[in-house]
């Protein structure tokens, strides 16, 4: 099938109408690989193994993955192939359990079910609102992007942390994506990439895609930003997230919430890049946002090297949770939110 090569990154995801093609980025970025899913299953697991990572990018493979579950569905009746796609997208949903747009996807795949209301041509319906929450994220994105970029200044240092980017979703990012609208508009930003531990998404994907596309990048270690903030380099962190509670708390990879702390001492201003779909009215405030725990092999290998005593204990969160009274503000494709969040966030949700 004929692959997009946006802004010369490879296309995170491609449907071709007979399988979900998912760019694996557990190989970047050394190898442009791809692999084909047809089953919901093997969507769960490329999910868990973060082939496909990024919660618009899981969102939006997690809408596709109800296609292909739809398809092997044999009941006849309405109801019962409702009951057996709810239980498919329970199993995709509970794959990863930080990012809400999982979830989001899956509840309104089932919604698009529910509203059509009978068997004949369910199928066709079904496949229009994955391809339908697809389009809506690259366009969601670039008007993040444009939102962004009206609170940026022409030669700014923006420090961000993991990958929020153009790999995180379909197209742009939603952190990544006014470096993207920047540099089509000629303004110069200057990219403060962290590494990112334990996976480093900082430096396989955030560092790979923007110098894909020619952006000025500099990648650092996590334990680094406090000096550079100190040096003057950093005039904004931007950042994606994975859930937003009602009160503004927002969960995103593990180290945010520090590089908030640091951003707060120094007065530098903390935005999160967030489509509306990230924002879970259903937690009042982070303490009940579920924070996912991977493999301790994740922090005392890299690679196949292990580099920590073997046997030590270990923890692993993947995600934190950033304090409402840390964001400065919240960029939304509806609009930004600014504190008092628990007001903002009503009118733009
Ligand atoms: O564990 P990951 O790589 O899926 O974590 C990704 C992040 O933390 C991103 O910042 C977040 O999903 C937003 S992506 C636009």
């Amino acid at each position: 099938m004929a692959r997009r090569y946006g802004m010369k990154t490879p296309s995170t995801l491609e449907w071709d109408g007979r399988c979900l093609e998912l760019l694996d980025q557990t190989r970047l970025p050394a190898e442009t690989a791809y692999i084909d899913i047809y089953t919901a299953q093997a969507l769960r697991e490329a999910i868990m193994s973060m082939q496909v990572r990024g919660a618009p990018a899981i969102g939006v493979a997690a809408a596709y993955g109800m296609v292909l579950a739809a398809r092997t569905i044999t009941e006849t009746s309405f109801k019962a192939f409702l009951r057996a796609l709810n239980k498919e997208g329970e199993m995709l949903a509970s794959a990863r359990p930080t990012a809400v747009n999982l979830a989001w996807a899956v509840g309104r795949m089932m919604d698009a079910a529910r509203m059509h209301g009978r068997m004949p041509q369910l199928l066709e319906r079904l496949e229009h609102e994955a391809v339908t929450i697809h389009k809506e994220d690259t366009q969601n994105n670039r008007r993040i992007g444009e939102l962004a970029l009206g609170l940026l200044k022409d030669g700014y240092g923006i420090l961000t942390h993991c990958n929020a980017g153009m790999l995180a979703t379909t197209q742009y990012g939603t952190a990544l994506s006014a470096f993207y609208l920047a540099q089509e508009r000629g303004i110069s930003l200057k990219a403060y990439v962290d590494e990112t531990r334990p996976r480093f998404q900082g430096a396989s994907l955030t560092a790979y895609e923007l110098m894909q596309a020619g952006i000025d990048t500099t990648l650092i270690c996590d334990n680094m930003a406090a000096l550079l903030m100190k040096q003057g380099k950093i005039n904004a962190v931007m950042t994606g997230c994975d859930r937003v509670a009602a009160n503004g708390d927002a969960a995103n990879k593990v180290g945010t919430f520090s590089l908030s702390i640091v951003a707060k001492h120094f007065g530098i201003p903390f935005y999160v890049a967030a489509p509306v779909s990230t924002i879970d009215l259903a937690c009042s405030n982070g303490s009940q946002i579920p924070i996912e725990e991977r493999s301790g092999e994740e922090i005392t290998r890299i690679g196949k090297t292990c580099i920590a005593p073997e046997g030590v204990k270990t923890y692993n969160p993947a995600f934190d949770i950033t304090p409402a009274e840390n964001i400065t503000a919240i960029i939304t494709e509806r609009g930004i939110a600014w504190p008092p969040f628990r007001e903002s966030i009503k009118t733009i949700v």
